[in-house]
Order: structure tokens, then sequence, then C-alpha cells
């Protein structure tokens, strides 16, 4: 198993190229069962969660393959239904192959992905959904078991604005006969990319970008190629760690919209930012000002960068109120910044954050993919040497980290260790 071993103290400056979203090639990859044939969709992240998906898909009788970050997806043997117990586990966004598999082989057969780190994370919504559109859904020793002659267009409304859901009973309904209404659909830009893609496909779809989708269902889709959106919260993630090292960074290959909320909270802190059409510079001359974000769904401050905002006001002096609204749970890396040093209290889904305080190097471990990219942050600015394990989790959503924070003049080396 790998570790980082980081120096805290080095301020980063340079530039840094932001990869494909990890959560847009999550979502892109399956729209492919929808249509048998030929994909090249480039700009795929090449990380875990990316093979994790290629293995899937493999496994149902694709083929996939993945050069550099062009990733070519040949889906004209679809020989299985199934998305095992094994795959799901690693990662949960193997349930979209759901709604796609229904829609196009009238059958699926997909492991419950059950709870996470950070809490219950149910499925309901991509359940009903695709029973409101004629599906026929069971349970069966851990797996769902979806069946449907042809699916057929109705209205949905998602009690819960979700990522996930949105996506698969999407994807569905392209596919169902007449048309179908979401509303309360996700606004998440990953989402609008893959109704994007749908409609490359031959999909008809109003509403796109909005929270009411209307969906036209067509009689098949055909295959197309697509380039993934730039993650969102890897460019996060950059930001963060060059604002709390007081550096002078540009971060490359974004699309600033997507990031409207974030930028805004960094501005607040104290950093300079200068925003173009695909990047980013930040300057940060001072520790950051005590800044309060609650998470909440797109536009709104992702649940996603709540750990790295975490860490950054562990620098700040005074107290923040970091307030998560959609996984109550998600808060693995506060007793890891306590071994650096930090003071956060949890209660009410809320860590206050007194700021401030000398944070010192220790070994940490990393509990989930962001947590894992905020105990990273926190050790660039700890004092002497600070060594995160599980390392895997951070390879699941973030392409070669260190080379890139390296570059940027970072003291960080991945080495193998015993310790899990
Ligand atoms: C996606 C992202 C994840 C991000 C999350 C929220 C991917 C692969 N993952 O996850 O990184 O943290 O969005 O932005 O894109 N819910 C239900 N019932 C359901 C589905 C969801 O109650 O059937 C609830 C969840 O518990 C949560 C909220 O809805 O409180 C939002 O979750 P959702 O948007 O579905 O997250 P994911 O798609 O799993």
């Amino acid at each position: 198993m790998d570790k980082f071993i980081i120096e805290g103290g080095k301020r980063l400056v340079g530039r840094v190229k932001v990869s494909g979203a990890k959560n847009g090639s999550l979502a892109l990859m399956p729209a492919s069962l929808l249509a048998p044939g030929q994909y090249n969709i480039s700009n795929t992240p090449n990380l875990r969660d990316v093979w994790t998906m290629s293995r899937l898909l493999t496994s149902m009788g694709a083929f996939c393959e993945l050069n550099g970050n062009d990733l070519f997806i040949d889906s004209s043997n679809i020989t299985s239904y199934e998305a095992p117990y094994e795959h799901v586990k690693k990662m949960r966004a193997s349930f979209y192959v759901l709604g796609p598999l229904v829609a196009r082989y009238g059958m699926a057969k997909v492991s419950l992905p059950g709870g996470c780190a950070w809490g219950p994370r149910p499925v309901d919504l991509h359940l009903k959904g695709l029973e409101k559109l004629g599906a026929t859904v069971e349970m069966e020793s851990g797996y769902i078991l979806a069946k449907a002659d042809k699916l057929h267009g109705a209205k949905f409304h998602f009690d819960i604005s979700s990522v996930g859901a949105t996506g698969n009973v999407l994807m569905a309904a392209t596919l169902a006969k007449g048309t179908t209404l979401l509303t309360n659909a996700a606004l998440e830009p990953e989402i609008t990319a893959l109704a994007r893609m749908l409609v490359k496909m031959g999909a008809k779809i109003n509403g796109i970008g909005t929270s009411i989708l209307e969906i036209e269902g067509v009689d098949e889709l055909h295959p197309t190629d697509e380039e993934t959106i730039p993650d969102r919260i890897e460019a996060a993630t950059f930001l963060i760690a060059g604002a709390i090292t007081k550096g002078n960074i540009e971060v490359q290959n974004v699309n600033p919209y997507h990031l409207t909320t974030v930028l805004e909270k960094l501005e607040e802190s104290g950093c300079k930012l200068d925003v173009n059409a695909d990047t980013i510079q930040l300057e940060m001359d001072s520790d950051p000002l005590p800044i309060d974000i609650t998470t909440s769904i797109y536009p709104g401050f992702p649940t996603d960068v709540q750990a790295q905002w975490l860490s950054y006001m562990l620098k700040a002096d005074g107290l923040t109120k970091i307030k998560e609204t959609i996984y109550a749970d998600r808060f693995k890396h506060v007793p890891e910044l306590l071994r650096l040093g930090a003071n956060v209290e949890l209660s009410d889904a809320t860590a206050l954050v007194r700021g401030g305080k000398h944070l010192n190097g220790a070994i940490v471990m990393s509990s989930d993919l962001r947590a894992s990219a905020s105990l990273l942050i926190a050790a660039l600015v700890s004092e002497g040497t600070s060594e995160v394990l599980r390392v895997y989790h951070i390879d699941r959503g973030y392409e070669t980290i260190e080379t890139k924070l390296k570059a940027l003049g970072a003291s960080i080396k991945r080495v193998k260790t015993d310790l899990i």
C-alpha cells in the first residue's frame, strides 16, 4: 500500500492543469450502454474510479481502452446485464448502469451499493424513478433486479435533488416510449454534460441546464464522441492548496462558471483572483479570514469541497462554521486533522473550526477521497513531516496528484508502506 510523505511549509507557485471530471466520466461511460457501438471520450481522467467503471463495462461484454486520457469504448457486444457486488462496493457510481441496462436490454441486476465511509447513501430515488417509467424493481440477496419490456414516459419529481438518480432516470427516459418530465432534476455540471452527450446520441431533451427536464423518448440512439468537462472539484482543491500556502498559482483547463461559489468564498477569505475563460490565477499573501460555508446542491458550495475548505480554515484566525447539508456525517477528516493540532468541534452536521493554531506534522489516515485531499492540504502547512496513509482513496479521484503538487513546489513523495 502507498503513503505520501509531505514536508510542510513550502509555498505553491506555478501552473497546474486540471484533469477531466471524474464524476463527469463516470456518468458518460455508462451512457455507452444505451447504443451499441464505438465511443471516443477525450479528456478522461486516468484514475482508479474510471478503471473500475471500465472493468465493470468490460465484465458486461464491452471493450474499454484508456490511452492516456483518450477513452475508447466499444459496446457492440453486451452479453451480461449484471453489475456485481465486487465492482459496486468499490464505487457507488457503478449504480449508473441500472437505467441504461433496463432501457436498452429490458433487464438489469445491480448490487445495492450499501453505505459508505460517511454514512448511509440510499438509492430509493433511482428506483422510484425507474418504477415510474414502468420498470418492475425487486430486491434479492443484496441485488436490485429491474425489468421492463418497454419503458414508458412519465412525470417524476425528485423529492431530493440527486445527481446519481437524475443521471440514471434521465438515461432510461431517453429510450422510453413517450414523454418524461423530470422535476427537481440535479443541476450539477456533470449531469448537464451527460444530457448534452445524450442529445449528441440522438436523444430529445429539453430544459438542459435547468431543474426541469423534458425527454421525448426515441426508438434508438447512436454512439458519439465526447469530451469530458474539467474537474471542478480538483480545480477547487488546487486553488485551496495554493491559498493555504500563501502561494501564487494558475489553475488551467477549468470552467470558472462551475466554480462560482468556491471562487466567491476564496475572494472573501482574502485571495486575489484573476479569472479568465479557462484559467484561474490565485494569489494569496496572508492567512485567510474565517469564512463560513454551508454545503448545498449546485450551484451552492459543493459537499465535495467541504473537507478541503475545513482544512483551509485551520489557518484562519477566529471561528469558522462549516455546515454540511448533503451528507450529515461527512466529517471523517476531522479526527485526523486533530492529530495535526487542529481545534475542531462537531455537532449537528456542523464543524466549528477554531483556526490560527500551530499545526505539527503527524501520521494521518485517509478515510475517503475528499477527506484525503483535506489531509494533504493541511499537511502542506504543518510544521515538519506528515505521512498520509491509505493513498488509494485519493487515487480514486485525483490523477497524479503528487506529480502536480511537486511541480508547484510542494515537498511530497509516494512511498510503499506496510502500515495500513
Ligand atoms: C454525487 C457525486 C458525489 C457528490 C454527490 C453530491 C458522483 C459519482 N458522485 O454522488 O461526489 O458528493 O453527488 O454532490 O457523481 N439521496 C437519497 N436517495 C437517493 C439518492 C440520493 O436520499 O436515491 C440523497 C443522498 O443521501 C444525499 C443527496 O440525496 O443526501 C444527494 O446525493 P446524490 O446527489 O444522489 O449523490 P451521488 O449521486 O451519490
